[in-house]
């Protein structure tokens, strides 16, 4: 392998040249499209007066150069498979350029490519320079004109950002322009040209400007685009009210494609989605579904202003919009929605997969300082820890300052490209507060772990607790400073919250600690009983604690707590203390009797308190979890405990379980968030039912596949037979009926593959490879590659686990097909095996294998990152 370049965050200079306009001509052919650039060029005072214009440019077939109108001659450029350079230009000039690009022969899906009948393109990061020879990096901002000319009646709908200037027809051309007026980098370009169908809509703003919705899908798929419009809605209006945020441009597109290797993007005024993450419909959408349509339409909207109109100064300030973006989406779902439940997803995604990445060889900090691939750096760690950064900065703010903060950010670099530090810096400001410290979560990797001890003093009425901070040496990052960390506490007394002094200070019952130091401790005056403590609440930082809990604690916690995070905490504590005496082989029996009574009770409550924490509340610790709890985890005896515990607690509560499922039939119909979180309760205990072998629960999950209204049901049905291993002759009946009756829409025909590849027993492998040629399957379809082997990888532990390593090979030999066509996907899926550090030998060394058989490929600069990170 020979290594790729390294790009250092310490390397950034300002670019040479701006482009104040650019002026593109699209020519769609069959076969071929011919792009026309007209840059108008001026020299950035901040350079350093380079003579030669350097652009980027990548598989690009050059046909012209001139500048303003002169014709440029082979001496005056240079080409490289990488970048054009022009020699001696001018202070300022108009560099006219033709490319000719093959966006059918495009399997990348970085640029300008086909999915299905349509062009669409993806440029972020950095895939407009697939598309023409440009200044491609976010700190040149531009304004944007686009002309899309193909021949006429070949297509109904062609879009480019902003307005629409004309559409007309000549010469047997159809030739439409548009122009955005909003200065933009060139990786918020976006192109469409298809056969689509538009679901319209409008929304007036708070200044009273009427906004245009559009909604383009293919015509079979217009029926499910209403509620991601109503999403949209909302979205505007909580924007607005939160954030005083308003819309700019007249019109607002998204448009859904098939092909798509992320979620969703957001171009300026021109959103491109997968249509995992638009189209919704109950009879063949589930809840989550729903939920994550509302969130992403949510989140690719809020870009407009947290990376739109405020930027990013270079790849590595991408958690200054992605963190701040997936804040506001996190809030507007926990307003939508329920607030604790969606608390407790962000909490379990952090700690089951960002905590992992922090753990293994592609950790980074939240504004990374190197990169070989920036694509590689799409992660959780930018994302959602980079949000968890963002939520403790709000926190430490309060809200009425954190909204000025914000507000002086988005009045005082409209326009302009930025850095994280220029937002903390707001922060700053407006507060008054020193964030030196606080600054450290941006550069430092890895996650914080607090050891938490305490001790009672009954006679002084005394509680103390002693936390001391530290974080684990990742690669590159062997010193790690102490971090400013907002640690939210309260104390649970027999009967509920004890009151709070601190210092003779009256603190309510619910204080947050400010963590600063190596260890603290912290003296609680005037506490009457022996409290449990409740640590950590509301998640509020991305730390791991250690806390030695006594199982009345835990059950207090679990059944008192107000702050939902910490009961489902304190309930996944509990599960987890099972688990792992269950794994080391300890005795376990009280331990289980208090996990039972402490479910028992909970099920009882069920009428009293919210379904889906309630639901949340019933599943167990997930495996990459608990694997992470060990420095060589066995993966096959901590499937095998996790299956044990789930077989014991379905037969210790099947009466209650049984009760809850029957009784809350009637409130978990129509779409309300009441019905949702009826079913999410339902759909538990009917999961756990079915771990037994026992006719009747399976008949239940029959009926309840045949009867279902919404696909909710019929998909919870169909997961719970499959996955279960008493139910093998009616669960290939209903995956039969479910292909029958689905076969058409595509996208539950991903669920069904997915369902078969999580299969926790058999022999899935033999199947997934089945799949692998199954008329429905598509491997240049990213969903399709999700759906059956991201699934297979990341969701079937105990299968891909398999002692015999087969899985691990199976995996490498895949995604070395795959980087062919697609390296960002191939790169992705790559991550399980990344991991090989974190299990026992025997495991380890089967996955180092199947990595290092990699290294024989020619791989893509993604894959190579990755692979070279791993092995060394
Ligand atoms: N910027 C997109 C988002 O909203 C994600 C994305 C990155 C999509 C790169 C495509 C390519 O998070
Ligand atoms: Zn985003």
């Amino acid at each position: 392998m020979s290594s790729p370049t390294v790009t250092y965050l310490a390397d950034y200079r300002a670019p040479e040249f701006l482009i104040e306009k650019t002026h593109l001509t699209f020519e769609l052919h069959e076969g071929y499209t011919d792009v026309s650039s007209q840059l108008t060029l001026v020299r950035n005072p901040q350079g350093t007066q380079a003579a030669h214009l350097v652009l980027h440019g990548e598989q690009l077939e050059l046909l012209a150069l001139a500048i303003d109108e002169r014709t440029l001659n082979a001496e005056d450029y240079q080409t490289t498979p990488l970048n054009l350079t022009v020699y001696n230009v001018p202070e300022r000039f108009v560099l006219h350029c033709k490319t000719r690009i093959y966006p059918e022969k495009n399997t990348a899906l970085e640029g300008l490519y086909r999915s299905g009948g349509m062009y669409c393109t993806q440029c972020e990061a950095e895939g407009f320079r697939k598309i023409t020879y440009y200044l491609d990096r976010p700190d040149v901002m531009s304004e944007f004109e686009t002309v899309i000319i193909a021949q006429a009646g070949t297509f109904s709908t062609m879009l480019s950002n902003g307005n629409c200037v004309s559409d007309t027809v000549r010469d047997g051309n159809r030739i439409v322009h548009w122009h955005d007026p909003f200065k933009k980098p060139s990786y918020l370009f976006a192109l469409v040209a298809g056969n689509l169908a538009c679901l319209e809509d409008h929304f007036t703003t708070q200044s009273g400007r009427q906004v245009l919705l559009q909604i383009y899908t293919e015509a079979k798929d217009q029926d499910k685009c209403h509620f991601a419009m109503q999403s949209l809605k909302k979205a505007m209006r909580w924007d607005e009210q939160t954030y005083g945020r308003e819309y700019d441009l007249d019109r607002f597109m998204i448009v859904a494609v098939d092909d798509f290797n992320m979620g969703a993007m957001e171009n300026k005024g021109l959103n491109i989605f997968n249509t995992a993450c638009v189209l919704a419909h109950p009879a063949s959408t589930t809840d989550a579904a729903f939920q994550r349509v509302e969130g992403v339409i949510a989140h690719e909207y809020f870009h407009n202003w947290s990376g739109n109109r405020v930027t990013c100064r270079d790849w590595f300030q991408l958690s200054l919009k992605e963190g701040l973006t997936v804040y506001r989406d996190s809030e507007f779902s926990a307003d939508m929605n329920s607030r604790a439940v969606k608390r407790i997803e962000d909490a379990n995604l952090i700690r089951s997969v960002q905590f992992v990445e922090d753990a293994g060889p592609m950790a980074h900090p939240v504004r990374p300082d190197s990169y070989m691939e920036i694509s590689n750096f799409y992660t959780v760690t930018i994302y959602e820890k980079g949000a968890e950064v963002v939520r403790m900065l709000a926190n430490i703010l309060g809200p009425e300052q954190y909204r000025r903060a914000t507000d002086l950010y988005f009045s005082r670099f409209d326009g302009q490209a930025v850095t994280c530090d220029d937002f903390v810096q707001c922060m700053e400001e407006v507060s008054g507060k020193d964030l030196q410290q606080f600054r450290l979560w941006y550069s430092q990797a890895g996650t914080p772990h607090l050891q938490i001890s305490d001790s009672f003093d009954a006679d002084r009425q005394q509680y103390s607790l002693t936390i001391r901070q530290h974080t684990p040496a990742t690669p590159g990052q062997t010193e790690k400073k102490a971090l400013h960390i907002p640690f939210k506490t309260a104390l649970y007394g027999d009967k509920g919250a004890l009151p709070l002094t601190i210092n003779g200070q009256n603190k309510g019952t619910e204080t947050t600690l400010d963590i600063c130091q190596d260890q603290q401790t912290i003296v609680f005056e005037q506490v009457t009983e022996a409290p449990a403590p409740s640590l950590l609440r509301s998640f509020s930082a991305p730390v791991k604690i250690f806390y030695d809990y006594q199982l009345p604690q835990l059950q207090r916690l679990i059944l008192l707590d107000s702050d939902g995070f910490c009961r489902w905490d304190a309930m996944q504590s509990l599960m987890r203390i099972v688990l792992c005496n269950a794994i080391d082989g300890k005795d376990n029996h009280t331990e289980q009797t208090v996990l039972i009574e402490a479910i028992r009770q909970l099920l009882a409550s069920h009428s009293t308190m919210d379904a889906a924490l309630l639901a949340s509340m019933l599943s167990l610790p997930n495996e990459q979890y608990l694997a992470s709890l060990y420095a060589k985890a066995d993966p096959v005896a901590i499937s095998q405990a996790r299956t044990q515990l789930q077989n014991q607690l379905a037969a210790e509560l099947q009466t209650e379980l049984l009760h809850c499922y029957q009784i809350l039939q009637d409130q978990a119909q129509g779409l309300s968030a009441p019905a949702m979180a009826a079913r999410s309760l339902r759909n538990a205990a009917l999961a756990y039912l079915l771990q037994l072998d026992n006719a009747h629960y399976r008949s239940l999950a029959q009926q309840q596949f045949a009867q279902a209204d919404n696909m909710t049901n019929q998909f919870s049905a169909l997961r719970a037979l499959v996955h279960a291993e008493h139910a093998h002759a009616i669960a290939q009946e209903a995956l039969q009926a479910f292909y029958q009756q689905w076969q058409h829409e595509t996208l539950v025909v991903n669920m069904w593959f997915q369902v078969q590849a999580t299969r926790p027993w058999g022999n899935v492998l033999q199947e997934v490879q089945n799949l692998l040629h199954h008329k429905a399957f598509d491997a240049r379809n990213p969903n399709k590659l999700r759906a059956v082997i991201a699934a297979f990888a990341n969701q079937n532990f105990a299968r891909f686990h398999d002692k015999s390593g087969k899985a691990y090979q199976f995996l490498a030999e895949q995604i070395a097909d795959i980087d062919q066509r697609n390296p960002q996907i191939a790169s992705r899926l790559l991550t399980p095996l990344t991991h090989w550090h974190q299990f026992t030998d025997t495991h380890a060394t089967l996955m180092r294998t199947a990595l290092e058989s990699l290294t024989q490929h020619e791989l893509s600069k993604d894959m190579y990152e990755v692979v070279s990170k791993s092995l060394s």
